[in-house]
């Protein structure tokens, strides 16, 4: 068919343009088949590079973006496999079709293995060619659903596994909430720690995800004393070492309600060593250092801290100075120095205690409601 011919055939073919692809790499040997393809496919307003030489086509891959490219499976010293397998590594995206004067199914089937869209054979009329680049935009458009669909799933799996967990986390605050109520002088405590501790970890930098599992981990640390009968937790005066060795445990309670929650899988090293010390002198596991989850050091300070301003059976709340005090005389003892000193710049912020004490408040007023 002679070139002048094209753009009757592709009125007769019913496109004039192909969407999605607009750049397209030419290999042949054969110089005459590159200048009718080069030409046919500018009348389709396709821009087209058109070469005879494995090494410029490789070239040009690696300088300009390709939608589709045509090579011949015999280029003299590679075979045009080859230098798609080379050219697919290069540019992931781009699609290749193969053409060909001497088909066998073995050929065939290495080409699909190699990833490529189409298979072209030689002679070929113009309308074979157009179905091959429809072809390709088909394959491509294709792909671009799937990816649109994956991603919506995604995202839909996403928000389902954080409405999961909020709610799990609602029931889990809820049932933290009623311990508090058993045990005395706690109540509100949870949601004070975790107020402080997400300010601490904010503080020392952590990520927005890191933060809101400190946040988490926090209304949830002392979950473990559902397990704690009420006679040991609200017990006036000291507890004898059998009772002394049941509040120890609770740590790893909390790590047992919550381990079949998937969602909860991150927010328990928190809990299991929110009672270790930084000199290795707490429990359950005697851990040090740095060798203490960072997120249980953080809350290991904001609980002692709120701790020592509630009234227990055993002794009356210290004043916030005190409080302060407290924690600062054992940083590098019990808490590690780091945390304390993110601790000391968040009470210098300005309003945390004002915004702690009216959290307390509204937990009171809601106490008195019983709500
Ligand atoms: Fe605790």
């Amino acid at each position: 068919m002679r070139p002048g011919c094209w753009s009757r055939v592709l009125i007769a073919f019913g496109r004039t343009t192909i969407p999605m692809i607009s750049k397209i790499l030419l290999v042949d040997d054969e110089v005459r088949i590159l200048d009718v393809m080069t030409q046919m496919l500018m009348e389709l307003g396709l821009d087209v590079k058109a070469t005879a030489h494995p090494d410029e086509a490789v070239r040009l891959v690696a300088e300009e973006k390709f939608h589709i490219a045509f090579v011949d499976n015999f280029l003299g010293p590679v075979e045009g496999i080859e230098l798609i397998e080379q050219m697919g590594a290069m540019d992931r995206e781009l699609q290749f079709v193969i053409m060909t004067g001497n088909p066998d199914i073995e050929t065939a089937i290495c080409a699909l293995k190699k990833g490529v869209a189409d298979f072209l054979r030689k002679p070929f009329r113009i309308e074979e060619l157009l179905v091959s680049i429809d072809h390709v935009r088909r394959r491509l458009e294709l792909e671009q659903q799937r990816k649109d669909l994956l991603s919506g799933l995604e995202l839909t799996v996403q928000e389902k596994t954080s409405e999961l967990k909020q709610t799990y986390l609602s029931v889990l605050i809820a049932l933290s909430r009623t311990v508090e109520k058993k045990d005395l002088g706690t109540y509100g405590h949870s949601m004070r720690v975790s107020d402080i501790s997400s300010r601490i970890a904010r503080q020392i930098g952590l990520s927005t995800s890191e933060v809101e599992n400190v946040r988490a981990a926090s209304l949830l640390h002392d979950i473990g004393k559902i397990g704690i009968s009420d006679s040991i937790l609200a017990k006036k005066g000291p507890l004898d070492a059998e009772e002394a060795d049941i509040i120890r445990s609770h740590p790893e309670k909390g790590v047992e309600i919550l381990q079949p929650l998937k969602q909860f899988e991150l927010l328990l090293p928190a809990i299991l060593h929110h009672h270790e010390r930084f000199d290795g002198s707490g429990y359950p596991r005697g851990l040090s250092g740095d060798a203490i989850p960072l997120s249980a050091r953080i809350i290991s300070v904001a609980d002692t801290y709120d701790a020592i301003q509630s009234d227990r059976p055993y002794r009356l709340a210290a004043s916030h100075e005190n409080a302060v005090r407290e924690v600062c005389a054992w940083s590098g003892k019990q808490f590690d120095p780091g945390v304390v000193s993110a601790f000391t710049r968040v009470l210098q912020e300005g309003n945390s205690e004002a915004d702690i004490l009216k959290s307390a408040q509204r937990l009171c007023a809601q106490k008195r409601t019983g709500q």
